[in-house]
């Protein structure tokens, strides 16, 4: 009896968790240790924090912990032994990233920038599922990533929670009854700002998201609505691909992108009947990334249940293009198409980056992107070499820029 009770028992899935020590990778962390019995973590990378990742490695026992930065593997080894998690495999660099991306049955993509693209790729290639927050590996490398998702057994599910929202919309749709993407957008924290008032505003106050708690970059691409953009473009990746890929045939002009503050709808689908269906849930990251893990499935407690019994209000609004030009200028780089959005956000990076470091003034962080595109040389990016040496370019062109405002 318990042999057959044992055979009905699902397999455990296993998971690489890479930029766990990140918002992502921590909350990540959070729901697998929900369900043990369902999933077993076997990896996790991060980029340079070893002794976080030391830490969660002592407490979740994978068999091997990444650090992506070379020089932090003594320090990774010492923290392990330390934290009495010696057996714990100790590596460094891209090759052991990439390892660990291919080997799961399931790989999160938590990593923050273009650095998120080695594990998107070795996960692809190897045949396994990505559960992908990293939007800036789809976003700069989207030819390359949709030739990896052909590979067999390749699986992409987003975690981003608007892709997240729209796959869920989609679920049992033809291609030729979807009409329309609509993406909701919070606002960030200088929604219903104009221009001018937005010409004095502050690192810190960027970093004051009203609705979601996230790591630095993504917070301040919420304020300028880059993240926006960028996942319009991701939108475009993810759902809009012509016949013969994964897509619905939608265009990048039957994407919207409608303000709604409260962050409880998190994105739309209008079909050409003109019904729209929409998923709500509180905001809550852990949703979209138990999603992903269970597809089609469903992790069987609660990420952001919504109380029905108290009042609520929704409400939308159209974004301020003017106020907020970052988010035409991704519009602008998708239409380029080609090496055009991995400029956009090679750009976007280093634009951000100098904004946190004090460097330019939040306005000046789309100036530097639109400058930075007008040397946009046209290229396709039709190989992981073109995506590499556009990305390398586009960050070169964008430090000049700054070299100059500075
Ligand atoms: N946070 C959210 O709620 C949210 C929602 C939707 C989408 N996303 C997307 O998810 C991604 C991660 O965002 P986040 O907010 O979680 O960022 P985050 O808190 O800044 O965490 C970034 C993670 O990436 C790791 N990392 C940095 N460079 C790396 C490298 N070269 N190789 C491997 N790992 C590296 C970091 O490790 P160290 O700690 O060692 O530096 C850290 O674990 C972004 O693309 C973002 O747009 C995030």
């Amino acid at each position: 009896m318990a042999a057959e009770l044992d055979q009905r028992k699902e397999p455990v899935t296993t998971v690489t968790i890479v930029g766990s020590t990140g918002s992502i990778g921590t909350q990540t962390i959070d729901v697998i240790t929900r369900e043990p019995d369902r999933y077993r973590v076997t990896a996790l990378v991060a980029g340079s924090d070893a002794a976080t990742l030391a830490a969660q490695a002592a407490e979740l026992r994978p068999g091997v912990a990444v650090v992506a930065d070379e020089s932090r593997l003594e320090e990774l080894r010492h923290r392990l032994a330390e934290a009495g998690a010696g057996e714990v495999a100790a590596m460094a660099g891209d090759r052991a990233l990439a390892d660990a991306a291919a080997d799961a049955d399931i790989t999160v993509n938590g990593v923050v920038g273009f650095a998120g693209l080695t594990t998107t790729l070795a996960c692809l290639e190897a045949g396994k599922r990505l559960a992908l927050a990293n939007k800036e590996s789809l976003i700069a490398a989207g030819p390359v990533v949709q030739q990896a998702r052909r590979t067999p057994g390749a699986e992409l599910i987003p975690v981003d929670s608007e892709h997240a929202a729209i796959h869920q919309c989609l679920i049992g749709a033809t291609r030729r009854g979807v009409s329309r993407l609509q993406l909701t957008a919070s606002g960030g924290p200088f929604r219903r700002r104009s221009r001018e008032e937005l010409a004095s505003v502050t690192v810190d106050q960027a970093l004051n998201h009203p609705t979601w708690s996230m790591g630095p970059k993504i917070t301040v691409d919420s304020s300028t609505l880059m993240n926006k953009g960028l996942e319009v473009i991701e939108a475009n990746e993810l759902f809009g691909r012509p016949a013969g890929d994964a897509g619905f045939g939608i265009g990048l002009d039957d994407i919207d992108v409608v303000v709604h503050p409260q962050s409880i709808v998190h994105s739309m689908v209008t079909f050409t009947d003109g019904s729209t269906i929409a998923q709500l849930s509180n905001p809550d990251m852990r949703l979209p990334i138990a999603y992903a893990l269970a597809h089609p499935e469903r992790f069987s407690q609660p990420f952001g249940r919504l109380d029905w019994s108290r009042r609520q209000r929704l409400d939308f609004e159209p974004p301020d293009r003017h106020a907020f030009p970052c988010l035409d200028l991704a519009y602008a780089a998708a239409r380029i198409g080609g090496t055009g959005p991995a400029w956009l956000s090679g750009a976007n990076e280093v634009a951000v980056g100098a904004f946190l470091h004090k460097r330019i003034r939040w306005a000046d962080i789309a100036t530097v992107i639109e400058t930075t595109m007008s040397h946009h040389d046209g290229q396709p990016a039709d190989s992981l070499d073109a995506v590499l040496h556009a990305d390398a370019k586009a960050r070169k062109y964008a430090e000049r820029v700054l070299d100059d405002q500075c």
